[in-house]
């Protein structure tokens, strides 16, 4: 979309036209087309809507939006919006992967990450593989923070895409980025040289195997396993060391995490799951998941609370366990909901909440009064 993104208003429109009668819709105008093929329903996209969409930013940087953020104002946008997930310093919480480490000053010389090479180094971070700075900007621009993406403003963008690479030494604490100088610092990301198309999935010429696939599938014929082995599973150690998986997806659709809080191949405990989707504990006969689960899960509070333990905040029955039976208890957790805040159960934050106070407060009532499922 984004070749289209900067050409004029009328070459816009006959390139709809001419993508509409290659369709086969014949007619004068491509909306006049759709409204007699498909009488009654939809409309055609408004401009303003397709450019909603239309946010993608390429490597040659069409479709980057002009402005501009420096690495000052960039780390009060981490602060504020992302450390409480990435960490102070980029390297997590030991909930996420890390952002920021591995990279070093003779990296930004030669363009290549030479810890990828080094199989004892702990863990490969987001500033060792990202080869255009173009992707760290749009997938900020249009995926973070992850509670609320598409929220930063243009400049917020370009500040915390900033303050990242400050992070990683790559830009001194002085720099502004802007769409003028991407560019340039492109020829400074770390691993910008450590990636190639030259190999068999890409129409390239292949790793010196004249473009073959580096993996080679051959059908048995003879004296083949009877069963397929299992090759992809969470090791005992790792099952529940961040709460239960199947509390903690987000809603797109029938997928469940494993209930990770049982051994594996044992029953789950999840048996139901709510209206939202989310999926609750259900004694026999229950009603239905309490409405407040609902909204954690809306919200994503799952991403950072677990329903019993901590994640990256504390578990909701630990919250409910310390403010049970207090007077004000739920006006202040509908407030601190509200707000977010810090200090009470650590040093992570939690970021403000821009929930609707109706909804805050049914949360806060079900915390208060026992975080029951
Ligand atoms: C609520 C927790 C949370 C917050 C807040 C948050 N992130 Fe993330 N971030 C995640 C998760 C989870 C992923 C992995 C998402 C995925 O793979 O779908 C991620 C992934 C990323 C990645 C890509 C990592 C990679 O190597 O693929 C970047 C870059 C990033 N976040 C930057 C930011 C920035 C900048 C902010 C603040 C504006 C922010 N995040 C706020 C949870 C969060
Ligand atoms: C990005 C992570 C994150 C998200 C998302 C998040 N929280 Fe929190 N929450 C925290 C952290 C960290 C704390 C501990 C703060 C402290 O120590 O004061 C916390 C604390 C709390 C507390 C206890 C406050 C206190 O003073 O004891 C409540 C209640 C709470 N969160 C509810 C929610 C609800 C409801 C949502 C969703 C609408 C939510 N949180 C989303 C990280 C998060």
């Amino acid at each position: 979309m984004s070749s289209s993104r900067k050409a004029p208003l009328a070459r816009r429109l006959s390139l709809g036209l001419s993508l509409g009668l290659s369709l086969g819709l014949l007619g004068t105008a491509v909306s006049a087309a759709q409204a007699a093929s498909f009488p009654g329903v939809g409309r055609p996209a408004t401009l303003k809507e397709v450019q909603a969409w239309d946010i993608d930013v390429r490597p040659d940087f069409l479709g980057l939006p002009k402005g501009s953020g420096s690495v000052a104002k960039g780390m009060e946008v981490w602060e504020g919006k992302c450390a409480s997930c990435h960490g102070i310093f980029g390297e997590s919480n030991e909930t996420f992967t890390p952002l920021v480490g591995g990279t070093t000053k003779e990296d930004v010389g030669t363009g290549r990450v030479a810890r990828l090479n080094d199989r004892s180094f702990p863990g490969r971070t987001t500033l060792m593989k990202v080869s255009s700075v173009s992707t760290l900007w749009d997938y900020i621009n249009r995926a973070m923070p992850w509670n609320q993406p598409k929220s930063l403003s243009v400049e917020e963008v370009y500040a915390v895409t900033a303050y990242l690479l400050h992070m990683g030494d790559v830009l001194p604490d002085s720099f502004v980025l802007s769409d003028k100088n991407m560019a340039e610092v492109q020829n400074r990301l770390p691993n910008r040289n450590g990636k190639t198309i030259e190999h068999g999935l890409w129409p390239g010429k292949g790793l010196g195997n004249g473009g073959k696939p580096d993996v080679v599938a051959r059908a048995c014929m003879t004296n083949c396993e009877a069963e397929p082995k299992l090759a992809s599973f969470l090791p005992d150690f790792a099952r529940n060391a961040h709460g239960n998986l199947a509390e903690q997806n987000r809603l797109v659709g029938a997928q469940r995490g494993a209930d990770t809080t049982r051994p594996a191949g044992a029953p789950a405990v999840v048996a139901a799951v709510g209206a939202a989707g989310v999926a609750t504990a259900a004694p026999a006969a229950a009603a239905g998941p309490a409405p407040a689960v609902a909204l954690a899960g809306k919200y994503t509070c799952t991403a950072c609370h677990g329903m019993e333990k901590k994640i990256v905040g504390p578990g909701f029955a630990e919250i409910a366990k310390r403010y049970a039976g207090k007077a004000d208890a739920e006006a202040y957790l509908t407030a601190k909901i509200k707000s977010g805040g810090q200090g009470v159960w650590g040093v992570v934050p939690m970021p403000a909440q821009g929930l609707p106070e109706a909804d805050a407060k049914v949360l806060a009532q079900w915390l208060a009064a026992g975080a029951k499922r």
